[in-house]
């Protein structure tokens, strides 16, 4: 049939004695021939079934974006989770050290749709407004009521909106005074209670001891200088936006009074004017090289000013916040939690990461690391924890009466009003009275209530 075809097609006469002897050929190099055909089979095969295996293992990412700084602190236990659940990359995006910064940056990549960000690593006040706009997924269905029991009241109330939760706490914070021992001894004083008490002895430290500067904060025009500002309105009986009537008590006297506190403190050299610039890290800086007698700021910064080779190692001490004559110390409540992003294609892997972080053994390893506040409640009468930081059971009073800010919507707007208005009074653009009626005027429209 071939032949005859041949004859007619010449052509295929060709191909056919080529195919024959190339077959010929081969058969007669028989089965070594063979086996090695398959060997090469089996070994592509194989390679394609190892390429599929290793794209299935490819691992998911979970990112999330957070302050610089404590990126560089949660480093290792993302590390530690990725070496347990290999099937997960965390990707720790370093954002600016400025919380207000990080939720800017959070809420332009929630509003353009599809946020990069499968969790939310969320402030402690940023809750109502994130949940209100849909933006992130109700845990609720994942935490029973009993697991929540054990963390504290406040971190909880601030992850709630309406029925959902929307937020785990991981850790907690509270704004304390730091202050140096030795040098209290030097001038005689005994650490200040009132307001009054703690100028009085900035100025006896600053005028018999050769540190410059009484007392350090947070001036930023940012969030930082609007927790120190509800520490100050409270400390003189006052409030900033009461949550169940939405009254306003900036333009008040309490509010007044906190907002010249500031100011007085600058104008009198017990803070440096350069004051305006600092966020956290800059005052523990001025503190920490001993070039002041008071800081006001969160308890993290006791693990950084004592550690080795800290010029005021060894010499500090902290307490509650000082306040007016006849009223009560006061702490700003602060902290950080998890989210979940209501686009994120990962909600299951997201929700794992979230409960290593907020479980009990590495909240404790973080804690016992860096001095930060745990959430879970336990955590502060841990002995391994007590043993490393006796005050955590006097900061476990501290956190359950520590003030929150207002849990409004519109908790970023209000915010941004104190700040300009409290910065425009510290750089001596307005008197204090006058930027306290501005910022309660602004506040009152932004909340809808009348003036
Ligand atoms: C701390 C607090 C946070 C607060 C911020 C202000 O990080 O935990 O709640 O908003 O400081 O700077």
């Amino acid at each position: 049939m071939v032949a005859s075809l041949g004859v007619r097609f010449p052509g295929l006469i060709l191909i056919n004695n080529f195919f024959g002897r190339t077959f010929s050929r081969f058969f007669s190099r028989g089965w070594k021939r063979l086996s090695l055909i398959f060997l090469a089979l089996a070994v592509t095969a194989g390679a394609l079934l190892v390429g599929v295996g290793v794209r299935a293992q490819q691992p998911v990412t979970i990112s999330f974006l957070l302050r610089a700084v404590e990126a560089d602190q949660m480093q290792g236990l993302a590390e530690q989770f990725m070496a347990e659940n290999p099937d997960i990359r965390i990707e720790m995006v370093r954002g600016p050290n400025a919380a207000d910064a990080v939720e800017n940056l959070y809420t332009t990549s929630f509003l353009l749709g599809d946020s990069p960000y499968d969790i939310l690593f969320s402030d402690v006040v940023w809750i109502p407004k994130f949940a209100a706009a849909g933006w992130l997924l109700d845990l609720s269905d994942r935490v029973s009521e009993a697991d929540l029991a054990d963390f504290l009241g406040a971190d909880v109330t601030a992850g709630l909106y309406q029925d959902g939760l929307y937020r785990m706490p991981f850790r907690s914070d509270m704004g304390m005074l730091y202050y140096r021992t030795d040098l209290l001894d030097q001038v005689g004083l005994d650490p200040p209670e009132t307001f009054s008490d703690l100028i009085a002895a900035s100025e006896a430290i600053q005028a018999q001891t050769d540190v410059s500067w009484g007392f350090v904060w947070q001036g930023l025009q940012y969030e930082g200088i609007v927790t120190n500002f509800v520490e100050l309105i409270a400390g003189y009986g006052g409030f900033w936006i009461d949550p169940d009537s939405l009254e306003v008590g900036l333009d008040q006297p309490a509010g007044i009074q906190a907002a010249e506190f500031m100011k007085t403190v600058i104008a009198d050299s017990i803070t440096p004017p350069g004051v305006t610039n600092y966020v956290e890290e800059d005052s523990l800086r001025q503190f920490e090289n001993g070039n002041a007698a008071f800081l006001r700021n969160w308890p993290y910064v006791w693990a950084e000013a004592n550690r080795e080779g800290s010029p005021v190692a060894g010499k500090i001490a902290l307490k509650p916040m000082v306040h007016d004559e006849g009223q009560q110390s006061a702490a700003c409540l602060g902290g950080w939690g998890f989210g979940i992003s209501a686009t994120t294609p990962h909600p299951e892997e997201a929700w794992r990461v979230v409960e290593f972080f907020t479980s009990y053994g590495p909240m404790k390893q973080f804690v016992t690391e860096f001095a930060y506040v745990p959430s879970r409640r336990a955590l502060f009468t841990d002995p391994d924890v007590l043993a490393e930081f006796p005050h955590f059971e006097q900061l476990l009073e501290v956190a359950e009466t520590a003030i929150p800010r207002p849990p409004v919507g519109q908790y970023a707007q209000v915010s941004d009003i104190l700040q300009r208005y409290l910065s425009a009074s510290i750089s001596d653009q307005m008197t204090p009275e006058a930027a306290m009626q501005a910022a309660a005027g602004e506040t009152r429209r932004v909340l809808g209530v009348e003036s």
